[in-house]
This record gives structure tokens, sequence and C-alpha cells, in this order.
């Protein structure tokens, strides 16, 4: 999705919005684009269609001077992905320079009332609405630009996060947020504004997270000032980052998936640690104890998610309901927010997102909360608005998840899932405490297994080659390791284009098994828990039918290893933690197969990493 960054202070602007722009390339952008104001108090904006590296040699030889500028790139919404829609934005005066994130949903309205006013339009986009009339209500009242901002934004119905600056005033940035988050970072005598927090860490780990219908009145040298939109004082709190540069570098792996596979291992040590103690038989998870007598008599719990996250949802459905005797229901977030939806008291959401700014999941929330149920985030990104907008949580604790397509956030869901059910099965006692202590001992043992797994990469990798020029896959799984399917497609097509499915092993013959023959892959997951033979079965029903097999199977299997065409194992485990460990060489297939077809594995293509529109 969009990305934001910022710079006022004593550095030339340039290089480091440039810098910023590489950081925020992860989450997805189709242009890129840079305003500055130069020494002689010029507002300058250069942007095109493409990459940042693109957006660089476009600036080549150009005026890229100045000590103040702002910086976007662009996740198409309104109007094609082209050099007249990327941001900043002029007005019609071009005194004033604005990048969004976010959607303006009544632009057409202020759009049709500007253009009878005689402003003219050079794009599609509702950003330049804004700025437009930003620009029309600065001159009509002659006002500052704050007072402007402030009263356009009033004007305005949707999301956004903004910055602005004008002509001839080489001091001051103008920053805001409602639903769209927005860091502001506090250097030496030098102010950062970003999307989120990796174009600034490099610069300062000191931070402010605006709250919805904020504006930061940022000027050099000077302390930042934040008002409300109905121009309320606010006071915040400077938070110190815990991130670090690293954490967004490769470290010598080839994309961030695959070294956040690699990672998997010791992230997910990292969720577990000072939650889980084996040797004291002990499991806390504070959000839960905190909230004890909730869960201690929940009725039913909902759980609120969008894609990869929704499949860690419905595996966490199995586990809560298998050892926690709740009833539990896992729905898309997007269609939650807009039914009627029936809420208990006693109820309990759980909202799963990564980067805890997913729109449609945020939206799922306040509608949960409005109709009074009590809500708990599962999330990765600290201080991110789901986080900050649930009654309680906890997070993942994986570090910054920079390749699109999600890994080790999903793995750290399952095991916070799993720390989260064994923590309400211990307080209401619906199983005993041996099994849960055998479970708890399990779940450590994952990070090595995992381990494991990994080693097979290279044969993976081969497997691989087999397959690049598949048109189509099928995944099949059952109980727990359904979901595993649902995900093993969902990676595969979002990071190589190729048409995948993931069905519940047993469905495929009400439908599925129509497209079974000599070409099509099927990968079956086909693991030595309790409902091996029933997917033994299925396997021989695609042989029957001259599929082939690939088969994840558990290192001790004898029988799938006779039928299948190709077999990767992994280490036997808990059925319920199954999914830990059988999602791993699907992520590793996914991955050297859009490798081997020159994918843009990191960012592939329409995609964003943190999806903050619905
Ligand atoms: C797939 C993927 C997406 C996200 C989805 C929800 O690899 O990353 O399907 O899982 O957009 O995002 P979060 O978890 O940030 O709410």
């Amino acid at each position: 999705m969009c990305g934001i960054v910022g710079y006022i202070g004593h550095q030339e602007a340039y290089p480091i919005l440039i810098k910023g722009l590489h950081r925020l390339e992860y989450r997805g952008y189709d242009s890129a684009g840079i305003a500055l104001i130069n020494p002689t108090g010029e507002l300058n904006i250069y942007k095109t269609k493409g990459r940042v590296s693109d957006l660089e040699e476009f600036c080549t030889g150009k005026d890229i001077s100045g000590t103040i500028g702002i910086a976007h790139t662009r996740w198409a919404t309104h109007g094609e992905p082209n050099n007249a829609n990327a941001h900043p934005h002029y007005s019609e005066s071009e005194n004033l320079a604005l990048i969004h994130n976010g959607i303006i949903e009544n632009y057409s309205v202020l759009k049709e009332q500007l253009v009878q006013k005689g402003y003219h339009f050079h794009s599609q986009t509702d950003t330049e609405v804004l700025i437009q009339l930003i620009e029309y209500i600065k001159t009509l009242n002659n006002v500052d630009l704050c007072t402007a901002v402030q009263l356009a934004l009033g004007q305005v119905i949707g999301a956004y996060a903004i910055a602005v600056m004008e002509k001839g005033n080489p001091n001051q940035i103008i920053a805001a947020r409602k639903s769209s988050p927005l860091v502001l970072g506090i250097g030496d005598n030098e102010f950062f504004i970003g999307s989120d927090a990796s174009p600034i860490i490099e610069f300062t780990n000191k931070v402010i997270y605006l709250e919805d219908e904020e504006i930061a009145i940022i000027k050099r040298n000077e302390e930042p000032k934040i008002v409300t939109i109905g121009n309320v004082e606010k006071t915040h709190e400077i938070i110190q980052l815990e991130l670090s540069l690293s954490q967004l570098e490769k470290e010598g792996y080839p994309h961030f998936m695959l070294k956040e596979i690699f990672e998997q291992p010791n992230r997910l040590r990292d969720c577990m640690r000072g939650r889980v103690d084996v040797t004291g038989n002990h499991i806390v998870l504070s959000g839960i104890i905190d909230y004890r007598e909730k869960f201690l008599n929940a009725k039913r719990i909902l759980i609120l998610a969008c894609g990869t996250s929704w499949h860690a949802g419905l595996i966490g459905e199995y586990l809560i309901e298998e050892i926690c005797r709740i009833p539990v229901e896992v729905e898309y977030s997007s269609e939650f927010r807009y039914r009627n939806p029936i809420i208990y008291p006693g109820d309990i959401v759980i909202a799963i997102s990564q980067s805890g700014e997913t729109a449609d999941t945020l939206a799922a929330i306040e509608q949960a909360k409005q109709q009074g149920a009590f809500v708990y985030g599962i999330c990765n990104v600290v201080g991110s608005s789901i986080a900050r907008n649930t009654h309680s949580g906890s997070y993942t604790h994986v570090g910054p998840e920079i390749g699109v397509a999600s890994t080790k956030a999903f793995t750290a869901q399952l095991c916070v899932l799993a720390m989260l059910a064994l923590c309400i099965a211990r307080e209401r006692k619906t199983i005993p405490e041996t099994h849960i202590l055998e479970l708890l001992n399990e779940l450590t043992r994952i990070p090595n297994k995992i381990e494991r797994i990994l080693q097979s990469d290279d044969s993976i990798q081969k497997l691989s080659n087999i397959f690049t020029y598949a048109h189509n896959f099928i995944y099949l799984g059952r109980g727990y390791n359904y979901p595993v399917a649902l995900e093993g497609a969902l990676k595969l097509k979002e990071i190589s284009y190729i048409h995948a499915e993931g069905y519940p092993a047993a469905e495929m013959k009400h439908g599925p098994i129509a497209l079974i023959d000599n070409e099509m892959p099927v990968v079956v997951v086909a693991t030595d828990n309790d409902m091996y033979e029933k997917v033994i079965s299925n396997i021989q029903e695609i042989k029957a039918r001259n599929g082939r097999v690939i088969a994840i199977v558990s290192e001790s299997d004898t029988v799938v290893k006779t039928i299948a065409d190709y077999v990767i194992e992994v280490p036997t485990t808990a059925d319920c933690f199954d999914p830990l460990l059988t999602t791993i060489p699907l992520q590793l297939l996914s991955y050297h197969i859009a490798v081997n077809k020159r994918r843009d594995v990191d960012m592939p293509r329409n995609l964003a990493k943190s999806v903050t529109v619905e």
C-alpha cells in the first residue's frame, strides 16, 4: 500500500527521502514521487510511474536541493498507475504539494464543486481533490496552511495520512491522519515522517504515533505541535522503538521472503520467550491473565481476519474448540463489517493481523466493539492501529515482515493461538493438566523441528524445477492441515502468479476432481495424524486419474511414500501443531517456483503489504 516519508532538518532532504522510499518498497507500489523546497523557496515535484530507481533516474540533473521534502510510493486506487496520478500533487497555483495514503470517499462531489469554481485537474486521483480543496479554503478564508488543512479535513469523508508543504515556506510540514497510520520521528533538530517506522529508524528511534484526526505542525527548530482537526492541542508520549536496522536488511539472503522463512525457528523462540517456561511448566499470556474472568466465562469466540491471518484463524478455530471446548466462528473481516452480526454478551472477538493496519479488520473491530464485544488482538506491528484499538492482546514479536507474502508472521500467529488456547484450557480445566504439559513441551520443540525441515531446502528447490511451468496447482489437506492447504495455494498464487486452489481433501470428489489429469500437480498434506488413512484414500483417487502428487509426509511414513510421485518429509508432532511444520515446505516450494519464474518475490504485482483501504 502507499508509503509516506518526509523530512525537515539540517541535512539535504533528497538522499534521506530516497532511502526512505526504498525502505517502503516492501509495502507494494506502482509509482513514486518527491517534492522538495529548494533554498530559494521554489517547490519542485518529480514523479514517475515505476520503481524508486526510475524516480532516481528521472531526478538526475534536476534541482534536488533543499532540506525539506515529502515523498511517496503510490499503490493505485483511483486512476491507473501513471505519471500524472503519482504523488505528490500540486494545488491549482502550484503553491502547495501533498502526498496522501488512504481514500477520500466523497472526492467526486468535492471535485465537481471545485471544477465549478474554476479548478483544473490533471489526474484521476482523489488526492488531487484534497490539495485543491485545501488551497481553495486557504484562499477563500485567508487562513494559514494548518487552518486550511483542518477545515478541509473537516469536509472529507474517508481515510487519510497526508503531508503538505507550501512554496516559499521551507520551514514547515503539516501532517495529519485518520484511519491510516502516520508516525513522526524526532531527531536532533530534525524531524521525519513515515507511514511506518521503516524509513525513520535509521535516523532516530524516538517516535510519536499520531492518533485519528490529529494534525502535526512540524516546524524547523521547534518542538512539533499536535492539534486535532477541531484545533484542540494534544500532548503525546515519545516512544522508543526497539526496531533495529538489521531487521530491515536482507542480511545475505537474495530475498526478504527467504530470510523470513529461515528466521522462523528463532522468531518462534522470540514469540514464546517469557511466555512459555517448560521447566516451570508455566505458560503466561498477560493479555489473557489480565482478563481471566472473560476467558473463563466466554460462551463463544469470533475470529476476524483477512488473507493469511484468516487462515491462521481457521487453525485457531480447530485448536480452541478441541482443547478449550469453546465454540469458535472464523469470519473474513470484510464480510463481518457489512453484515448485521449477532454478538452475545460473553462473546470474545479475536482479531488477527500482521500489520495491525488492515482497514477491513479495523472496521470489523469497531463494529464488534460497538455491539459490546471484548476484543483481543494478535498483531505483529507494535503500536499499530489494531493493537491500540483492542481491549487486550498479544504481539507475535517476530520483527518487521518485509516480504509481501506473509511467512514468519503466520507461524507466529499460530504459535500465539497455541499459547492462548493452552492458557484458556488450563484456566477452564477442559483437558487434563498432563496433556497441557505434553503440548507445552511439544510447542517448545517446534523451532528445532522447523530447523530440520529447512535443511530440505535444496531438495525442495530441485523439486520446484519440475513444476515451474505448471499452469495450475491443487492443494489438499484435512483437519488441521486443511487451512495449511489454503495457505499453500495462496502463497503460490501471490508470488508465482500460478493459479492454485486449496481444498479440504475430501471435498475434491465434489467437483475439483474433474480437473485432475496428468498435467495437474496436487500438493497433499498427508502427515501421520488422525486423518492419515482418509488422506491416503484421497491420494489414491488422484493417482487413479493420473494426477501428479507431491505429498508432505511424516519422517516415519511408509505408505504415502510408495504412492506419491514426490515427497517432502517433516518431523512428527501433536496434530494441533502440525500446521507449524507442514506450512514450511509449502512456503519454500512457492518461493523457489516464483524465483524460477523470475518473479518479483518480495514485491509481487498488484499486492500491498498492509491493506489500509477496503
Ligand atoms: C498473504 C498476505 C495477506 C495478508 C492480509 C491480511 O501472504 O500477506 O493475505 O495476510 O492482507 O493482512 P494483515 O495480517 O496485516 O491484517
